[in-house]
C-alpha cells in the first residue's frame, strides 16, 4: 500500500546528487531493498521511480510503509540519488514539509552472510547507494568503489569509520587506480569471498565473471526500468540462465520482486 510521506530533507550532496530523507515508519529493511516513489500528484510521470534504501532514520510511532497499521519503527528513511531525467528532476525540486507517495519496502535484498564469508563489495558511481546498509551491518570486508572521477568520491563519505576497508578506482585516474573498479576485484578473491554488486550492468557482469573465475560467490543488485514495482507488470524481467531447461515462461524472474539481488550466475547476461 502506498502512504504519504513527508520529506523531512532533500538536500544538494554535489551538482545532481541529492539526500532525501522521508518521515514514514517502516518495519525492519534488509540491505538491498527499495522504494518507490511517486515524484508528481498529477500523470506526467505517471509512473513511480524506484530507488534503493540508503538508510533508515531513527525510532518513531507513527504509519509504517508495507503495513496497514503504527508501530514503533524507524522514523523514517533516506534515499541518495542522481538527476538523470525528468522524475528525478522534480524530485530535486521537492522541499521539506511537502509529501511524497511511497511504496515499499520492496524487492528481496540482499541474504544474510554465510558464516566464514569474506565480503567484497563492489559499487559503480549511485551503485553504492544500496550498499551502505549491507556495509553497517556486515562491519568488516572489502568495499572497492568505482567512479568515473575524484568528484564523486564524496558518496564514500558515510563509509569510512565502518571498518571496511575502501579501494577506488576511477577512469580518470585522479583518485585511486587508473581503470574500472573491476580491476581491483580479482587480487581481493578467494574461493571464501562473497561478493555483493551493485552498478552498471557490464559492471556487474565482469563482477560476476571474476568472482567465478575465483570460485567466489557473487550477488548481483540489478537495476531495470520499473512501472509496478510489485511483479504484476512483468516489465522488468530478465532472462534467467538456471532455468533454460523449463519451460520457455519460467525463464524470466522480475527484477522487482524476484530480485533485484540475483546470484550472478543465474542470470542470461548477454540478453541483458
Ligand atoms: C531497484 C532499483 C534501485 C535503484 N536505486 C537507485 C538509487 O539508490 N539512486 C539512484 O539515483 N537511482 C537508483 N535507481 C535508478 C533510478 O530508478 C532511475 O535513475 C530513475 O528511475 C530515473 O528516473 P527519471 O525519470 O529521472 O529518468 P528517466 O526519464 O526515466 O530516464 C532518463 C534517462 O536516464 C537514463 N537512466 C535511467 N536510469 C538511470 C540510471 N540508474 N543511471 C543512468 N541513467 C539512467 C534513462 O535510460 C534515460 O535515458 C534504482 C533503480 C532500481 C531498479
Ligand atoms: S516492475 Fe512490474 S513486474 Fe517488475
Amino acid at each position: 500500500m502506498e502512504i504519504k510521506a513527508e520529506i523531512i530533507h532533500n538536500d544538494s550532496m554535489a551538482k545532481g546528487y541529492f539526500k532525501l530523507g522521508l518521515a514514514c515508519a517502516v518495519p525492519e529493511v534488509r540491505p538491498g531493498q527499495f522504494v518507490m516513489l511517486r515524484v508528481s500528484d498529477g500523470l506526467d510521470p505517471l509512473l513511480r521511480r524506484p530507488f534503493g534504501i540508503y538508510r533508515t532514520l531513527g525510532q518513531t510511532r507513527g504509519r509504517t510503509l508495507g503495513t496497514r497499521g503504527s508501530s514503533s519503527k524507524s522514523k523514517g528513511i533516506e534515499v541518495l540519488y542522481r538527476v538523470v531525467g525528468k522524475g528525478t528532476a522534480i524530485l530535486s525540486g521537492k522541499r521539506p514539509g511537502e509529501t511524497l507517495g511511497v511504496l515499499g519496502p520492496l524487492g528481496n535484498g540482499f541474504p544474510d552472510r554465510a558464516e566464514g564469508s569474506n565480503p567484497v563489495l563492489v559499487a559503480g558511481g549511485m551503485g553504492i547507494a544500496p550498499l551502505y546498509l549491507l556495509a553497517r551491518r556486515l562491519g568488516e570486508g572489502t568495499l572497492l568503489f568505482g567512479a568515473r572521477s575524484k568528484a564523486e568520491t564524496f558518496l564514500l563519505k558515510d563509509f569510512r569509520g565502518l571498518g571496511l576497508k575502501i579501494k577506488t578506482a576511477t577512469e580518470d585516474g585522479s583518485a585511486g587506480i587508473k581503470g574500472l573498479v573491476t580491476g581491483l576485484l580479482e587480487n581481493e578473491l578467494t574461493p571464501e569471498s562473497i561478493v555483493y554488486a551493485c552498478g552498471p550492468v557490464g559492471m556487474l557482469k565482469a563482477a560476476a565473471a571474476i568472482s567465478g573465475k575465483a570460485g567466489a560467490r557473487c550477488l548481483v543488485s540489478l537495476e531495470r526500468s520499473m512501472a509496478c514495482g510489485i511483479g504484476v507488470c512483468l516489465g522488468c524481467a530478465v532472462r534467467a540462465k538456471a532455468h533454460k531447461e523449463e519451460k520457455e515462461n519460467r525463464f524470466y524472474k522480475m527484477v522487482c520482486s524476484d530480485g533485484p539481488v540475483f546470484p550472478g550466475e543465474e542470470i542470461d547476461w548477454d540478453l541483458l
